[in-house]
């Protein structure tokens, strides 16, 4: 059995949800991701956020925690499944802010990114492999 999993999932950011409440999520992070060996990422935009979470199956636990808290709506799960090797070792939860100009300049001239980055800001379900793919990138990992 695979002891690696990966798990992305978008959600619509409350407006109670304001970048006080950001600092707090941090801060539960890296509270709780490092006892559990949880890794990955937090994007967020002023109404959206992008979570790629990597651990053992128990992510899924994380996830269902999360899903509830009332700072955020909306949560689409995007992918979950198992992974070979961490892309984010190091990271308890990295952590971006997703300015539009960055989501243009990233997304120019390329259809297939720009696609898949507009699916997935409106929720709709995409694979696993081209919403991790495309958050890879917004890291510059890769
Ligand atoms: C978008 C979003 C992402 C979150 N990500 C995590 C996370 O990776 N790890 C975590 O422990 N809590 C995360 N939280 C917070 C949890 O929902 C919950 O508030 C927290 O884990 C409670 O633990 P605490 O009492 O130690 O703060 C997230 C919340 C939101 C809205």
């Amino acid at each position: 059995m695979p002891n690696l999993y990966q798990l992305v999932y978008t959600s619509v950011r409350k407006p109670n949800c304001d970048e006080n409440e950001i600092v707090k999520i941090l801060d539960s992070c890296k509270r709780n991701n490092p006892p559990q060996d949880v890794t990955g990422i937090l994007l967020h935009s002023d109404d959206l956020f992008i979570q790629y979470l990597e651990g053992d199956k128990n992510i899924i636990k994380l996830y269902d925690m999360i899903k509830d808290d009332p700072r955020h709506k909306r949560v689409v799960l995007l992918s979950y499944g198992p992974l070979q090797e961490r892309v984010f070792p190091s990271w308890h939860m990295g952590y971006k802010n997703l300015p539009k100009e960055r989501i243009d300049f990233l997304t120019e001239g390329n259809d297939n990114d720009k696609n898949i980055f507009q699916s997935i800001i409106k929720g709709e379900q995409q694979s696993g492999v081209g919403a991790v793919n495309l958050l890879v990138k917004f890291f510059n990992k890769g």
